[in-house]
């Protein structure tokens, strides 16, 4: 009888699925950058003996474990939306067609329909360019700390709405729209920022430009729902505000799974565990 573990190795975290004795589903996560503790948990679980891989960082991951266990690897994408599916059957949401946006490092865009599935689109824009940015704005490296003090700024005094421009007039569009993420500071003589607000705001940019780009998605495929994963959403819980407010008020329907960070590794999981029963 085989014990299996599905691994989603990314650009900044490394994620781990696999049953416990209860087959209960139990997930765990090291940084990319010290794979060596992937090999260290394996040591300690040697009952494990079959691994499910995925993720961009797949090759490398291979590298540090030789010539421990067999390895059954399955494309990120693949995985992705495998872990979906699965993920949202256990949670009794019955989406079969739907926008499916991965916010990693970067984001990735996918359009679900039923059991078929292609990646539709993407940005650059990430959990790294929250991180990158916030690092170079405000010294801030950790994305506890980053998420913390963002969830207490205020983004007004940077951001520059729709009504900020449009004053005395009518509207074209809801004047709570960003018109310019970041677009007071260039028209603003004052320039003191708190880090808190900063934080905020460049929260605010990192969700609008990947909901903007998911509703268009969206709009394109007649999707109604836009299901949003990836560990940035990790308790964070400013960004999944600016997220699900945006694509309300476009009209679409937010959903955020429960375990958003795992689905590759879930897909690995249950992939390694299908091979090993053919
Ligand atoms: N403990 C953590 N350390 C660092 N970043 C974290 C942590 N928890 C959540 N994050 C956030 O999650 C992001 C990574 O998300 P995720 O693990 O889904 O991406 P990835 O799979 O590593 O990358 P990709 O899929 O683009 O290759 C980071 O950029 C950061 O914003
Ligand atoms: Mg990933």
């Amino acid at each position: 009888m085989s014990t299996w573990i599905g691994i989603d190795t990314g650009g900044t975290l490394t994620k781990l699925a696999y049953l416990d004795e209860n087959k209960e589903l139990k997930l765990t996560v090291f940084p990319s950058t010290d794979m060596h503790l992937v090999k260290e948990w394996l040591e300690q679980h040697p009952h494990v003996d079959e691994i499910g891989l995925t993720g961009g960082r797949t090759e490398q991951l291979r590298d540090v474990l030789y010539p421990m266990k067999s390895i059954e690897y399955i494309v990120e994408f693949e995985a992705t939306l495998k872990g979906v599916r699965y993920l949202l059957e256990q949670e009794g949401q019955s989406i079969h067609q739907s926008i499916i946006t991965n916010i990693g490092t970067g984001t990735s865009v996918h359009y679900m329909d039923g059991n078929s599935h292609v990646r539709v689109g993407g940005t650059g824009i990430g959990g790294g360019t929250l991180i990158g940015l916030s690092t170079i704005m405000t010294g801030i490296t950790d994305f506890g700390e980053i998420k913390n003090r963002a969830s207490d700024g205020n983004r007004a005094g940077i951001d520059l709405l729709v009504k900020d421009i449009y004053q005395g007039m009518d509207m074209p569009i809801s004047g709570d729209l960003t018109a310019s993420n970041f677009g007071k500071v260039g028209i603003t003589d004052e320039h003191n920022y708190e880090t808190s607000d900063i934080l905020a705001t460049v929260q605010g940019l990192v969700g609008e430009v990947i909901t903007t780009l998911s509703i268009q998605l969206a709009e394109h495929h007649q999707a109604e729902h836009i299901v949003y994963i990836g560990s940035t959403l990790t308790d964070n819980e400013q960004l999944k505000k600016v997220i699900e407010h945006y694509t309300i008020l476009k009209k679409h329907k937010p959903v955020f799974l429960q375990d958003y960070g795992y689905c590759g590794a879930v897909g690995a999981l249950l992939n390694v565990m299908e091979y090993s029963k053919r």
